[in-house]
């Protein structure tokens, strides 16, 4: 490998990867809970491949327990420490928030060790407090090569914001999709995306940082129907008012899918923009009253167009979707288009057909 080097204002020097395009490091992000032996026993009782996919266990704070239950894993994965613990100086108004800026920190720093100290080409992030399916590795190998050549794809995400039990199809446990929603939770960048961004990474709240179109720029990502993770993590930075709410009713896939054996070409933008959008469009239009009194007389799928943010709000509450936007995206969304199931039917909300475009005002 020749000698590259790229720099960068803030001081950084990249240096150009020397892996294997298929390897994928996994960066598993902990700091004090000692439950993270959880989340790498399903890592390790899943991954086939210690060279395809190498652990790198970051660790922010100073907590004994939790860097003793990383240890016993021993050099099944490396287990590294975020130096720098002094006190961050958030605006006093945020200082609640005081959480939300050391995850940025810390994130900050791994992510530089992944992709410059390491040298990695490709990485999935796994919060401590994720449980992975089973087909976890499958899923990200498979996509890998998708991420790497579409350029309007900048993630693939193991999440689906809309993944409860009675919203999904869980016959249908290979489907993914393209969303402009980023999911987080579970999800794999290129360190090419991470050269873009660690330039200009966030003190705090990096996660809706990167929603906003300043970051996101038009780019999607892929998610699946079924989720391949799954927060246990009920008491955390963010309250678990919205663990109890909403996530722990996630469906975590069981039956494991090997996404390598699959075509997944029709994820590329320009196979999906003509058949996924044109069969939602195709879909025949129906409201809310007649799913609920079940005046369709067929089984396939339907579409319910929205053309306000209140008549999405509505909709989203009466279906149990989560009824949030963060830039004008709503959650799963491509294109506008959300799509789940209600009572075994294929539900699409969809914008018109003369949809323009996200509104960030729309929140
Ligand atoms: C929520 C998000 C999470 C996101 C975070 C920041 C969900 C379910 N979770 O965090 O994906 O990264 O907001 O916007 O939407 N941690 C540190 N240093 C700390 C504290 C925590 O590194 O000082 C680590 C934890 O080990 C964990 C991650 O940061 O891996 C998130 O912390 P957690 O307490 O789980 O916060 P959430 O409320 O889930
Ligand atoms: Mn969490």
């Amino acid at each position: 490998m020749g000698f590259f080097k790229e720099s960068y204002e803030d001081g950084y020097q990249f240096n150009k990867s020397n892996f294997n395009t298929s390897t994928v490091a996994v960066l598993v992000i902990a700091c004090n809970r000692p439950s993270i032996s959880r989340c790498l026993n399903k890592l390790l009782k899943y991954r086939k491949s210690k060279e395809q996919f190498p652990i790198i266990v970051s660790q922010d704070c100073i907590h004994e327990r939790t860097s003793q239950v990383i240890k016993s894993f021993g050099s099944e994965i490396t287990h590294i420490h975020q130096p720098d613990q002094k006190e961050i100086k958030v605006p006093s108004k945020e200082k609640k928030f005081n959480g939300y800026f050391k995850i940025a920190r810390h994130y900050k720093w791994a992510l530089n060790q992944v992709f410059n100290t390491y040298n990695y080409g490709t990485a999935v992030i796994v919060e401590d407090d994720l449980d992975v399916a089973p087909d976890f590795f499958e899923y990200f190998k498979a996509t890998l090569p998708i991420l790497q050549k579409d350029r309007t794809l900048w993630c693939v995400s193991a999440w689906n914001d809309n993944g409860k039990f009675a919203l999904i199809d869980r016959n249908d446990p290979k489907l993914l999709y393209r969303t402009d929603f980023f999911p987080g939770l579970g999800w794999m960048l290129t360190r090419e995306l991470w050269i873009e961004l660690h330039k200009k990474w966030p003190n705090s709240y990096w996660d809706d940082w990167m929603r906003h179109p300043d970051q996101r720029k038009g780019r999607s990502c892929i998610r699946p129907e079924l989720s391949r993770s799954k927060t246990f993590g009920k008491i955390g930075v963010s309250n678990g008012l919205f663990y109890d709410k909403h996530l722990k009713f996630i469906y975590l896939n069981e039956v494991p899918v090997d996404f390598t054996k699959f075509n997944l070409t029709y994820l590329l933008k320009n196979e999906y923009d003509n058949n996924f959008v044109g069969h939602v469009y195709k879909a025949p239009q129906v409201n809310y009253n007649e799913l609920k009194t079940k005046a369709i007389k067929h089984n396939d799928p339907v579409r319910i167009t929205y053309y306000t943010k209140n008549n999405l709000k509505s909709l989203t509450k009466l279906f149990g979707l989560m009824d949030d936007f963060k830039s004008g995206v709503p959650r799963t969304a491509y294109k506008g288009i959300i799509s789940f199931t209600y009572e075994n039917r294929r539900v699409y909300l969809a914008p018109s057909n003369d949809w323009k475009g996200y509104d960030p005002t729309w929140q």
